[in-house]
């Protein structure tokens, strides 16, 4: 497997319930790193840039407005495998759906509020990556 990278968020509903040392426990002990980090208040700009993407979906607004809701934690984890690692550890998009023990499981109340943000690919990961830090904010390998 390869050394990866990729972009996490903790959103504000999981840090409004105080478990970011929960979630980074779980990062750390699936052999994740976390190579840079910082918490920030996302301004309604940069949450629609960060989804753009989603753009024209139906909830893009109130998740936008849900992302600049409260401080975020954001983080690049390093690990072999990271992108696909990540995503199970977080479970399925809506909690409902996400497999018990998972963080979306544990810790998120709905789709809309669902805990956690991971990159889906390596191509995203780096732009994501790069959207919230200087390459002089990660550490080096
Ligand atoms: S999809 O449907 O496969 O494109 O969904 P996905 O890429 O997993 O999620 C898109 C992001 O929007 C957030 N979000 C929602 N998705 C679907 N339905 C509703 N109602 C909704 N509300 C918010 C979802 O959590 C994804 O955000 P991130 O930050 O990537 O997890």
């Amino acid at each position: 497997m390869a050394l990866e990278r990729t972009l996490s968020i903790i959103k504000p509903d999981a840090v409004a319930k105080n478990v970011i040392g929960e979630i980074y426990a779980r990062f750390e002990k699936a052999g994740l790193k976390v190579v840079a980090a910082k918490m920030k208040q996302l301004s309604r700009k940069e949450a629609e840039g960060f989804y753009a993407v989603h753009r024209e979906r139906p909830f893009f607004n109130a998740l936008v407005e849900f992302m600049i809701s409260g401080p975020v934690m954001i983080q690049a984890l390093e690990g072999e495998g990271a992108i696909a690692k990540n995503r199970d550890l977080m479970g399925a998009t809506d909690p409902k759906k996400a497999a018990p023990g998972t963080i979306r499981a544990d810790f998120a109340d709905s789709i809309d509020a669902n805990a956690v943000h991971g990159s889906d690919a390596a191509e995203t990961a780096a732009v994501e990556i790069a959207y919230f830090f200087a390459s002089t904010e990660v550490s080096a390998r």
